[in-house]
């Protein structure tokens, strides 16, 4: 028994000694030292042996346990500590490469422009339309027809409108006035809505005009509503807008829809009001047309105009973006240039 405990030592030693990674010291602690390990088999056989003996080898195999539980912990430390070092070797941080790139998603220019102009007019009280409400894809009835646009209008003309040729009186809608009508149809006044989104022009594109842009549509309908109050929050938007400086004006204009109609300019950005070619020569841009909703749409959609009246507004998003960034060319929005995106 005392040569076998002595060879089973040996050959755990030996084992230990030769042992390259952390499994092997496991390996060796299950085959000699575990409950089927070799030392067990030993013990088990204790029983058969005399009083004196069973002292002497069960001692014995207690000294060699711990001696072999020591070697193994010597061990184990050793090889973590090497294997540790490797590792920290190959995988060692140089903090003078450079960096990864990873490039970063933004938000289109375009998109934050309505953002911002939508918050400013929820800050003035006013909410947003429905997409539903607000279809790109249109009947003639609401982008011309309910709005007082007359069959012969040159607004319908093939040259500025985009017809589907598969069915009869549909259009890519060439403004987003025909929000108006389907609010109204919807709702009753009061009614304090903007409605954002893409329009479409048969247009032939240059730097100043593509064949799709983005408007954002405003209606604000309710008891008493005057041209004073279109003025206060159409001259509160630009405020916000543009900033506290910069010098606005109305116009006189005409659209059907509207009554009396208007159009604001702000004074141009490039020149100061001067005059340069963006402006040709007259030192303001338009922003932005504007009206009294006119009797006739609002009794189209059985709103009744002694009781109620409102102002609408539409404006150009592009436009607005291009004078607020002193950008010279609309076709920058649409390019998809990531180099122009970037800077957003
Ligand atoms: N829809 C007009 C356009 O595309 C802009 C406009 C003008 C909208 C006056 C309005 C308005 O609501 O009252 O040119």
């Amino acid at each position: 028994m005392k040569t076998k405990l002595e060879q089973i030592y040996n050959d755990a030693l030996k084992d230990i000694e030769n042992a390259n990674v952390l499994n092997d010291i496991d390996e060796i602690k299950l085959n000699y030292l575990s409950r089927k390990g070799e030392l067990n088999s030993i013990r088990k056989n204790l029983k058969n042996l005399s009083d004196d003996e069973k002292r002497t080898v069960g001692a014995l195999a207690n000294e060699v346990t711990e001696k072999l539980y020591a070697a193994l912990d010597a061990k184990y430390d050793k090889l973590y500590r090497a294997e540790l070092d490797k590792k920290l070797q190959t995988e060692k941080i140089d903090l003078t490469l450079d960096g990864k790139y990873y490039p970063q998603g933004k938000i289109h220019p375009i998109t934050q422009t309505i953002n911002e102009i939508t918050e400013i007019f929820q800050k003035l009280g006013f909410s947003l339309v429905p997409q539903e409400h607000s279809p790109e894809v249109e009947t003639e009835y609401y982008n011309f027809d309910m709005l007082n646009v007359p069959k012969d209008h040159p607004a319908r003309d093939m040259q500025d409108t985009f017809y589907c040729t598969l069915a009869e009186n549909i259009v890519l809608r060439s403004q987003t006035s025909g929000a108006q009508i389907h609010v109204m149809e919807e709702q009753k006044p009061p009614i304090r809505v903007i409605a954002p989104g893409r329009v479409y022009r048969n247009e032939s594109v240059n730097a100043r005009k593509n064949n799709f842009f983005h408007q954002i549509e405003g209606l604000y309908v309710d008891k008493g509503i005057t041209m004073g109050d279109l003025k206060g929050v159409l001259n509160e938007f630009t405020r916000l807008y543009f900033g506290e400086n910069r010098p606005t004006r109305f116009r006189s204009s005409f659209f059907p829809f509207t009554e009396p109609s208007v159009e604001i300019d702000v004074q141009c950005i490039m020149c100061q009001g001067k005059g340069c070619r963006t402006c040709s020569g007259t030192g303001w841009l338009e922003i932005l047309g504007a009206g009294m909703v006119d009797v006739n749409v609002l009794k189209g959609v059985g709103v009744d105009p002694d009781v109620y009246s409102g102002f609408a507004f539409g404006m150009g998003v592009e436009r607005l973006a291009m004078l607020k960034y002193a950008i010279d060319d609309i076709r920058l929005f649409f390019n998809n240039d990531i180099r122009f995106l970037k800077q957003f």
